[in-house]
């Protein structure tokens, strides 16, 4: 596994959508692998495989605890509910503001091993992959901010809510 170079927002690959997995090869797993290592190093929730240069419809994303989402070709099926909250993003570092999405997710996509699978999503987790999704369409967190949120403020919130997560970087 190696570490990638993550993107800054003026990269043109981050405004562009990415291109369908065709064919799940060694070149695809090496990348899932450098992927979650690089948004560990990071300490990031999430990350877009154009955020680190390829231009292809890959994300690997936190699922709480020590798993990991590692999604190939997803695609939202079902959106419920609006949530408003804070969201910072490792291609748009020192930036956070208040974004509204959906509540709640269906999510199709392929596993590693090509598989078709579902999941059903929440919260904080609906929250990591719709904003990862986006970056697949070229879409950055500032496009959808409602507000954006002075990172002072943001140190006030972390007193009043410790177990608040969603101004992780995504
Ligand atoms: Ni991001």
């Amino acid at each position: 596994m190696a570490l990638r170079k993550i993107l800054n927002d003026n990269h043109p690959v981050l405004r562009s959508p990415a291109q369908e997995v065709k064919k799940i090869n060694s070149g695809v797993l090496r990348l899932l692998d450098d992927m979650i290592e690089t948004m560990r190093d990071a300490d990031g929730v999430g990350l877009a495989a154009n955020q680190v240069g390829v231009p292809k419809r890959l994300l690997v994303a936190s699922a709480g605890e020590d798993e990991v989402y590692e999604l190939i070709n997803p695609y939202c099926e079902n959106e419920e509910g609006e949530e408003v909250s804070i969201e910072g993003c490792l291609s748009v570092p020192g930036y956070y503001g208040e974004v509204p999405r959906s509540g709640k997710i269906v999510v199709n996509a392929l596993n590693r091993e090509g598989e078709k699978i579902r999941l059903e999503v929440e919260g904080l987790q609906a929250r990591i992959l719709q904003h990862e999704m986006d970056h697949l369409e070229g879409i950055l967190f500032t496009d959808k901010a409602v507000r954006m949120v002075d990172p002072e403020e943001l140190k006030s919130e972390d007193s009043k809510s410790e177990d608040s997560k969603s101004e992780e970087n995504n």
